[in-house]
């Protein structure tokens, strides 16, 4: 395996193996001296053609913590702003012999894509409304942290499953798990997953009745084409997280959002910040889960 372009790509095995490598990176993490040399010489360039904050600081501190030397390719200021094509682009910037592409793009696919025409490992930090792989570890990882398992956990996955690249990958991870699945939202923001053994539910009440884990998603307004709901002010009267909700799940229920949040309309700010809230454990542990996958691709590759 070269490349990781999506959670469907892999086996259990393989995602245990990486959660596995993200808890000793975890540790390294907590020390004075936060920096291995374990990727020193290896060169990365990250090439995000959509905005982002999490993902891409936490790709570039789990790139600096290993020891690699980073090029972080500014989209706005380069020559994609005067039609360079994004196969030309990929071409030069391989050119200069880098080891690792970490990539997100508005089009599904475009990983696989560059995956198929480069010699380097391509990872997929987002693309379109596909898949979101390094979010489904680290939410992994963050659940195990606080549930010790996944095996036998009733998590629920709220809102706009239709556009999220986090809700497709967490499906496909999780359902690989024994974990059984509620997917809650307005119907049209639910696309038929069923053959992942996801239950389907349209009222939240009901589906977050006894949840251990419940991940909220943020209403993507860059994707809405149409009228999904009729206001956001509806939304979050019908599918947002508020204080009375959250006590239908089991008392000690962790809340999840892979961010940027709408406080308002999908999560009420006082649930954001509530005791029970991982919201910022799982921005933590971003960095050790990019960690392990940028260290398991280099072994695997230097390996042959
Ligand atoms: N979770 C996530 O992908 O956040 P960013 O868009 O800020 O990277």
């Amino acid at each position: 395996m070269k490349d990781l372009v999506g959670i469907k790509e892999l086996s259990k095995d393989v995602i245990e193996l990486i959660l596995n490598t993200a808890l000793s990176f975890k540790d390294v993490l907590k020390r004075d001296i936060k920096k291995v040399p374990a990727l020193r010489g290896k060169t990365v360039v990250n090439l995000f053609f959509e905005p982002s904050t999490r993902t891409r600081t936490s790709f570039e501190l789990a790139e600096k913590r290993l020891s690699t030397d980073v090029l972080n390719f500014s989209v706005p200021t380069s020559s994609v702003v005067k039609g360079e094509s994004l196969f030309d682009t990929v071409k030069t910037i391989e050119a200069y012999g880098v080891d690792y592409i970490v990539i997100r793009h508005s089009s599904s696919g475009v990983p696989h894509f560059i995956a198929g025409n480069v010699n380097a490992s391509v990872i997929n930090a987002g693309d379109g409304t596909n898949e979101h792989p390094t979010q489904a570890l680290l939410d992994a990882f963050s659940i195990i942290e606080k549930k010790g398992s996944l095996d036998g956990l009733r998590i629920a996955i709220v809102g706009d499953i239709l556009h999220s690249r986090v809700a497709k990958s967490n499906i496909y991870l999780l359902s690989m798990f024994g974990t059984n699945i509620r997917l809650i939202g307005p119907s049209t923001l639910i696309p038929d997953m069923r053959q992942y053994g996801v239950e389907v539910f349209y009222d939240m009440d009901e589906g977050l009745r006894d949840v251990d884990a419940i991940m909220m998603l943020r209403i993507q307004m860059e994707r809405q084409g149409k009228g999904f709901f009729p206001s956001t002010q509806e939304y979050f009267k019908n599918w947002g997280l508020n204080m009375g909700r959250l006590k239908i799940a089991k008392r000690d229920a962790i809340v999840m959002h892979p961010g940027p949040m709408n406080r308002g309309v999908e999560i009420a700010s006082d649930v954001a910040d509530c005791p029970q809230s991982v919201i910022l454990d799982q921005v933590t542990n971003g960095i050790a889960v990019r960690m392990a996958v940028m260290y398991l691709l280099s072994g695997i590759k230097d390996n042959g």
